[in-house]
């Protein structure tokens, strides 16, 4: 499939996990992408697994921590200038931790909610404009895909920093979807289930919490990255073309179960 080609997409968080097999399969359909991220090696493994045998690189990578609003936008001033065009964006970067709410500091509920929510406006505003811009001058697929997750739809315990700032992304997506639909830019959410990356990588050595998984899970396993990321490229795609404001949950069956 060729679903992305003639496309210039940014996917943050793309050094590892969900994003990086995002940002891989869009590639692999004909996509120029731009890896964003905060650790530019772990960046360039990314870039070079693309990249790998093509004769025009796909991959551009770009160092940025996506909670700083000087440094999002000079991650927009790079797109403006090396492409002068932006088509989709995957806002997946984020991050997890652990506390009760009467035990969690301050400074823990702002790495969370600055991490997972306020990147999400801080990128979709920057970017969102070089989209608007450019879709003034050419029509054609162009779409915003928030990475929110199972938790945004239900109590966390332990995490309650964490579901809260998902719940609050796939509303914000709702807004978004409304503000961006006159320049025809489509604002999607992604919830994934428990999927096998770095993030989830520690909880999954302990048996147990494995096992509680397979067991809460219709489908009876954990998800892989790249089920994860076949969802994102779709929403993404001009196949959802009729699709937005819409949360697409990826979770094998848990909320069924
Ligand atoms: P991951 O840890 O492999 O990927 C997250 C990436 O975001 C990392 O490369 C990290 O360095 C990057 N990142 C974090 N903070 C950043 C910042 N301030 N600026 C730039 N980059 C930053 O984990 P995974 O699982 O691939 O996570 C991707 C998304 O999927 C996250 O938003 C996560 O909350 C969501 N998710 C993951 C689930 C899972 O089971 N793996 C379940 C539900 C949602």
């Amino acid at each position: 499939m060729t679903r992305f080609e003639n496309t210039v997409a940014v996917v943050t968080g793309a050094g590892s996990g969900i994003g990086e097999q995002t940002a891989f399969q869009m590639a692999q359909e004909g996509g120029k992408v731009v890896l964003v991220g905060r650790t530019v090696s772990k960046l360039e493994k990314v870039a070079d697994r693309i990249n790998e045998g093509l004769t025009e690189p796909r991959a551009d990578i770009f160092q940025a921590d996506v909670t700083r609003e000087d440094e999002v936008s000079k991650l927009a001033d790079f797109v403006q200038r090396t492409y002068g065009d932006l088509h989709v964006v995957v806002n997946n970067a984020g991050t997890s931790g652990k506390s009760t709410i009467m035990e969690m500091e301050e400074t823990e509920w702002n790495r969370i909610q600055n991490t997972n929510l306020k990147s999400v406006y801080l990128v979709s505003k920057a970017l969102g404009r070089v989209m608007a811009e450019s879709s003034e001058k050419e029509e054609g697929n162009r779409a915003i895909v928030n990475v929110a997750s199972l938790s945004g739809h239900k109590a966390g315990a332990k995490i309650p920093h964490y579901s809260s700032s998902k719940a609050a992304v796939i509303n914000f997506t709702k807004s978004l979807a409304l503000e961006f639909a006159p320049y025809g830019i489509r604002v999607n959410s992604v919830s994934p289930g428990f999927a096998e990356t770095p993030l989830t990588e520690q909880g999954l050595r302990n048996k147990r919490f494995e096992e509680a998984i397979q067991r809460n899970t219709a489908l009876g396993r954990v998800g892989k990255p790249e089920e994860i990321a076949q969802v994102i490229t779709f929403a993404a795609s001009k196949e959802a073309s009729y699709m937005t404001g819409s949360d697409l949950l990826v979770d094998g069956g848990w909320m069924i179960k």
